[in-house]
């Protein structure tokens, strides 16, 4: 079996993703140094998959432990990319925090591509790279703009550091530029743990329906859209975590001689808050309180993704429904409501 090294393997697209890779036959790895997740998410994994992955409890902005990790797996085949800050609003709070944790963990991950000649990297990105686009949807040619946040500004610098990288280096690169992940593996053993208040919308959402919160803002309805409220591509968790292993099987099987490609992981279909609001009331048959407050700085207005290129380039085809995702995005918070504690004790030692 080919493995795979993947960071963040203990957050939310990282845990699904080992899911996916465990089931399609990789061997995989993970590294995370639990900063911002539970290592108690890989138990979750095991009851899905059957199987225990290591986890490496390395900050990879630490160089030589970082190294110490190929060392010790010199049958690495690929990495795929996806610890990182991830909070717009902390990233403006805080933006050296960010560009440092962000992007000093990928040069340090790519000098170890190098040294250890990894045939393949793949990069954890995201929509934010677009930045408010002037025209909707948007392909992976559409060109970026000023990001909303220093968050975003690490996206569209780490997307140029592995351009430049991939140049210089045998290495294939494959960019996945996300949408809005949502929702939660049908099996409720694994989901979004947020920490704190949650910043996004749908964790918020569940959050209020379950009575953590007392109720959602939506943050602006007087925006040039259909009901004035902002628009979103939500993609499931699930969809996102299949690109992956679409995205290594891509390059191993030799279908590219780009140096680096970008592929965008959204449904294709634009959906606002208040219609993400609607339908989970439907879906759920919870009645949301919500209420309609001031915009928030740096929103983007509207965004939706052509996702042709990676339906047709890695046969993806995102297959959950609007309602899919705010289903097990519910099942996963009233199943957070028993457990919530079992995630946040220390996990026993897997390995
Ligand atoms: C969605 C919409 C809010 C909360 C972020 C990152 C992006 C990506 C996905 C990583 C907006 C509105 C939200 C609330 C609201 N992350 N909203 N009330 O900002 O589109 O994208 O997550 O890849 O990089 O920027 O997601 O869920 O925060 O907001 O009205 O309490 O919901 O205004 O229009 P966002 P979000």
């Amino acid at each position: 079996m080919k493995k795979i090294l993947v960071t963040g393997g203990c957050g939310y697209i990282g845990s699904h993703t080992i899911v996916d890779l465990v089931e399609n036959d990789f061997d995989v790895i993970s590294v995370d140094n639990n900063s911002r997740s539970s290592a108690r998410i890989l138990e979750g994994v095991e009851k899905i998959t059957g199987k225990k992955v290591k986890n490496y409890k390395v900050d990879l902005c630490n160089f030589d432990d970082t190294f110490a990790i190929f060392q010790e797996n010199e049958d690495i085949e690929a990495i795929i990319h996806f610890a990182a800050f991830k909070s717009v609003s902390e990233s403006v709070e805080q933006p050296l925090l960010y560009f440092e944790n962000n992007l000093q963990s990928l040069i340090n991950l790519l000098k170890c591509v190098q040294e250890f000649h990894i045939p393949y990297f793949v990069f954890s990105s995201s929509c934010t790279v677009y930045g408010n686009p002037d025209v909707i949807p948007v392909t992976e040619l559409t060109p970026p703009k000023p990001a909303e946040s220093p968050y975003g500004y690490t996206k569209q610098m780490g997307e140029q550091i592995i351009n430049e990288f991939s140049k210089a280096n045998p290495a294939q690169c494959v960019l996945l530029r996300y949408f809005n992940p949502v929702g939660a593996h049908p099996s409720t053993h694994i989901g979004e743990l947020p920490i704190g208040k949650p910043a996004n919308l749908v964790p918020v959402i569940t959050q209020t329906a379950i009575g953590k919160l007392s109720q959602v803002t939506v943050f602006g309805d007087n925006y040039p859209t259909r009901d004035g409220s902002c628009m979103r591509d939500f993609i499931h968790v699930c969809d996102i975590a299949h690109a992956h292993t679409l995205a290594v099987q891509f390059l191993m099987e030799g279908k590219t001689n780009k140096r680096c490609e970008v592929f965008n992981l959204g449904t294709g279909n634009g959906v606002t808050v208040l219609e993400a609001i609607k339908a989970f009331e439907k879906v759920t048959g919870e009645k949301l309180n919500y209420v309609i407050g001031d915009r928030r700085p740096g929103d983007v207005v509207a965004i939706y993704a052509n996702n042709d290129y990676a339906k047709s380039q890695l046969g993806w085809d995102p297959k959950y429904t609007l309602e899919d995702m705010l289903l097990t995005a519910w099942k996963w918070e009233q199943r957070l409501k028993v457990d919530e504690k079992f995630f946040q004790s220390k996990s026993i030692d897997l390995n």
